[in-house]
C-alpha cells in the first residue's frame, strides 16, 4: 500500500538527499500511511471472478463510510464477508472475499443424515463429496453420494428416505 507514495518521490530526490534525510522522509511517509490521516482506504485488490460496485475512475483514496460489495459470478460463492467498510481508521472492515468455485447448500433430507451437514458452512468447492444415509427404518431411493462437480453443479439430485414398511432390510 506504500508503494504509490514512495514511488512519487522522484529517484532524483532521493540521490541527493543525506541518508538521515532520507530516513526522515520514511518515517514522515510511513506516519502518514500509519495514521491514515486526512485520507481514506485505499483501493482493495481486484477479486477472480466476482464484481465489486467501484468505478474505475475511483482512482485515489475512498473516503471513510464507503461501502462496497462484491458479488461472485454464478457458480462461485464468497469465502467471507462480500460488503466491505472503510472504516475511520483508513481500513476497509475485512479483505475482500475470495469467490470459490462451489455447489450450492443442498437442502435437508428429512429422515436422513449426511457426513458433512452438521455444521454450518455454505461453501462446498468443487470435489466436495456428500454422503446420505436414511434413519432406522427409511430406505434410501436415489444415489446415496453427491459430488460437486467442476462446474459447481451437484452430481445428481438429493436422495430421499422413504419409511420402509416391509420386513426389516440390510441396513443401508
Ligand atoms: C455498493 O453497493 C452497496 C450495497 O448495495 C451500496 O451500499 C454502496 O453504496 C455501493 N457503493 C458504491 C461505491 O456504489
Ligand atoms: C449455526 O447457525 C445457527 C442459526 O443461524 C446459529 O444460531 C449457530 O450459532 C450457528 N452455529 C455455528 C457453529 O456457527
Amino acid at each position: 500500500m506504500c508503494n504509490g507514495i514512495v514511488e512519487s518521490i522522484s529517484n532524483a530526490f532521493w540521490a541527493h538527499t543525506s541518508a538521515i534525510e532520507r530516513s526522515f522522509v520514511l518515517l514522515l511517509v510511513l506516519t502518514l500511511v500509519s495514521t491514515g490521516r486526512g485520507s481514506g482506504c485505499v483501493r482493495p485488490y481486484m477479486v477472480q471472478n466476482s464484481w465489486v460496485n467501484l468505478t474505475e475512475t475511483n482512482r485515489g483514496l475512498f473516503p471513510a463510510g464507503t461501502v462496497l460489495q462484491y458479488s461472485c459470478d454464478p457458480g462461485y460463492l464468497p469465502d467471507g464477508p462480500s460488503i466491505l467498510t472503510c472504516t475511520t481508521s483508513g481500513r476497509w472492515s475485512s479483505e475482500p472475499p475470495q469467490c470459490i468455485r462451489s455447489c450450492i447448500r443442498p437442502s435437508v433430507v428429512q429422515h436422513g443424515s449426511t457426513n458433512v451437514m452438521d455444521t454450518n458452512r455454505s461453501l462446498f468447492p468443487v470435489g466436495t463429496v456428500l454422503q446420505y444415509s436414511c434413519d432406522a427404518g427409511y430406505l434410501l431411493v436415489g444415489r446415496s453420494i453427491l459430488t460437486c462437480t467442476s462446474i459447481g453443479d451437484w452430481s445428481s439430485n438429493l436422495p430421499r428416505c422413504i419409511r420402509n414398511y416391509g420386513k426389516p432390510g440390510p441396513p443401508f
